[in-house]
């Protein structure tokens, strides 16, 4: 059998959490080459390592020169508001030379965001900006973004479909806000050349089952189940604040959010590169902006005292909460209606809250101090 020659595909933020499990799954696929573009702000290059161990170790026998050329990963240590330095990476490979771009790195930190807006601004819409202008100067017209629930704010209706309007309370949900309406308006605009999905994350958690990868933020962690994890192994103190247990609405009064598996969630940015190579399920003759929407969740709740309780089971933990004031801006409920999704990308987060506690803790327990030894 001949070889198809590797799709490359530029991977914004593939140090990440969420950006190294993305390109596990392109990896394994064996259809594209990850040019990973992340300054490892919040990473550690150690994961591209980590990354290749992995694809080496799923390749089938006897793979072809073509297999093992998927395996490695093309990394580059770049800032994408430095744009003469993303300029190189597009000219190595010259106009149409890069095929697409899926667009995960961001900061992301809620608080944060609330008390250095500009800068939060520059890294995430500014760079977003430079970075569409050279895709487009290099003819590279695909994009996936990566957004967030957050851009829904309080929603008016749980589950959340994709018709909400959008009404995000911090910077950073401002940021995903305009980054989206960039890429639809760039899109509006040059509809023979430009295809655009962004993708809206519920909450992602877990890991790749080998271990090898996960999530590692620099710093204190702000999410509740890196937190748990870190918790359980020692890290940090066992006790959570729980911010507010008299939500309405909610099981036990503790804030409600989507959790899946980050596997499932990087599959779905598979599914996004499938639906741009075949666009017409997606964009239907007479579609006249080829810009599209998709809530990538569960579509299942779980409130903050039932994901303790799980992550309890999965690492043994005997977690303390304390109940402290709610937190502003934290809203009651955030669960998706993925249906679209289904529908129109085949996606379904199909692993369970358990296999993902089983998952965060089996990279946590294996990687104490995560990738630093
Ligand atoms: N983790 C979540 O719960 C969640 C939920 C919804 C949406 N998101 C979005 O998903 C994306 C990835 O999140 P994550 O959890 O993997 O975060 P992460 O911090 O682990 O990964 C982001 C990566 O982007 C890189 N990066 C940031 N700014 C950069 C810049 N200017 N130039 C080059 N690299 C840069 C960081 O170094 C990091 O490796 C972000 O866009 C985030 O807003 C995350």
């Amino acid at each position: 059998m001949t070889d198809v020659p590797l799709q490359k595909v530029i991977v914004t933020g593939a140090a990440g959490y969420i950006g190294s499990h993305v390109t596990y799954v392109l990896q394994k696929t064996r259809r594209y080459k990850v040019i990973s573009v992340d300054n490892c702000h919040n990473s550690h290059p150690q994961v591209y390592q980590r990354l290749e161990q992995i694809a080496r170790d799923e390749l089938p026998p006897n793979p072809s020169a073509q297999d093992l050329d998927s395996t490695k990963i093309e990394y580059h240590n770049v800032d994408l508001t430095d744009a003469p330095a993303v300029r190189a990476v597009f000219e190595k490979y010259g106009k149409g030379g890069i095929w697409g771009v899926i667009h995960i790195a961001a900061w992301k930190a809620v608080g944060e965001s609330t008390q250095i807006p500009l800068t939060y601004y520059h890294n995430n819409v500014s760079s977003t900006i430079s970075l569409l202008q050279l895709m487009d100067e290099f003819d590279c017209t695909r994009i996936v973004y990566s957004s967030s629930a957050t851009v829904y704010g309080v929603p008016p209706d749980i589950p959340i479909p994709e018709t909400t309007r959008l009404q995000a309370l911090s910077p950073y949900g401002n940021t995903k806000i305009m980054c989206e309406t960039i890429i639809k308006d760039l899109c509006a605009a040059d509809p023979k050349r430009w295809r655009g999905l962004s993708l809206r994350y519920f909450n992602p958690g877990g890991a790749h089952p080998s271990g090898l990868i996960g999530e590692d933020p620099v710093g204190k962690p702000n999410n509740l189940l890196p937190i748990l994890a870190q918790m359980a192994v020692g890290r940090i103190e066992p006790t959570l604040h729980v911010y507010g247990n008299d939500y309405p609405g909610t099981p036990d009064g503790t804030c409600v959010r989507d959790y899946l598996h980050v596997v499932d969630l990087a599959g779905g940015h598979r599914l996004a590169l499938d639906a741009l190579s075949n666009d017409s399920k997606i964009f239907p003759p007479g579609t006249s902006s080829f810009y599209k929407v998709y809530n990538l969740g569960r579509g299942q709740g779980v409130s903050v005292l039932q994901m303790v309780e799980a992550m309890r089971k999965a690492t043994g933990c005997d977690y303390k909460t304390e109940i402290v004031g709610p937190r502003k801006g934290d809203v009651p409920d955030l669960t998706a209606d993925p249906a679209l999704a289904e529908k129109e990308l085949g996606f379904k987060a199909s692993q369970s809250l358990e296999a993902m506690c089983r998952d965060l803790w089996n990279w946590q327990s294996k990687n104490a101090n995560g990738y630093m030894k």
